[in-house]
């Protein structure tokens, strides 16, 4: 069983978003999926509520209340989604729970700032520094020709991690997330850009490069 988290001590950077279409992806993928929500504001397990019977099931663990416990049997994959401001103790916990972290990180020179000071953290956890978890890095909410976005990129190209891929800023996220569905679940006249920036991604999961 795989587990993937989507982790940034930076609030709002897009770690619910990421978690929640990267269960849809491996839902639609025919993966028996759990969404575990780390997080006691719930943005995950409030999505899976919304999510339309008739979709690929994805089961939900309050992972903030009792962890994995009802996490089902043969699974292949538990989606982490994990809260802001996590450091210290609750951090190394945290990525106790993971062989693959993705890091979100925003156009803006606060998350930058504080994704910096967050990597450094991370990349200190001893499961981390073992090479027992891979990182890496996205870029998230990318407006074109904005001299922020071109130096996020420079950023993520610089950073202490490997940069898998930059996802722009789309109604199609805030859409989906409303219906309980993932970008890979809308009509692809609609979704085919972010299908396309979300291929580096997923080509990384599928790969050696995203697993210790
Ligand atoms: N690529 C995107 N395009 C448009 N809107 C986005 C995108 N990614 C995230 N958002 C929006 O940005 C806001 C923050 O995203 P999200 O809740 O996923 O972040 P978060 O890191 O989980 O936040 P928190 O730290 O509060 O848990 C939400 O309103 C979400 O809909
Ligand atoms: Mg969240």
């Amino acid at each position: 069983m795989r587990h993937i988290m989507v982790m940034n001590a930076k609030g709002g950077c897009g770690k619910s978003t990421l978690a929640t279409n990267l269960a849809s992806w491996y839902a639609t993928e025919g993966a028996t999926v759990a969404l575990a929500d780390y997080d006691p504001q719930r943005s995950s397990m409030d999505w899976l509520e919304r999510r339309p019977a008739n979709r690929p099931e994805i089961v939900g663990l309050e992972a903030y209340k009792d962890g994995f416990k009802h996490a089902p049997r043969g699974a292949d994959v538990i989606v982490i989604d994990a809260p802001a401001r996590s450091h210290g103790k609750e951090l190394t916990n945290l990525v106790r729970h993971a062989e693959t972290i993705i890091v979100p990180v925003l156009p803006s020179t606060i998350d930058m700032q504080a994704t910096t000071e967050f990597l450094k953290e991370l990349n200190a956890v001893g499961k981390v520094e073992r090479k027992q978890a891979k990182l890496g890095a996205v870029g998230n909410r990318i407006r074109d020709n904005t001299l922020i976005w071109d130096e996020l990129d420079e950023y993520l190209t610089k950073a202490r991690i490997p940069y898998i891929a930059a996802l722009r800023e789309a109604q199609n996220y805030i859409r989906a997330y409303s219906r309980g569905l993932g970008i890979f679940e809308l009509p692809e006249y609609l979704a085919w850009p972010d299908w396309d920036e979300w291929e580096p991604l997923t080509s990384w999961l599928k790969s050696k490069r995203s697993r210790p």
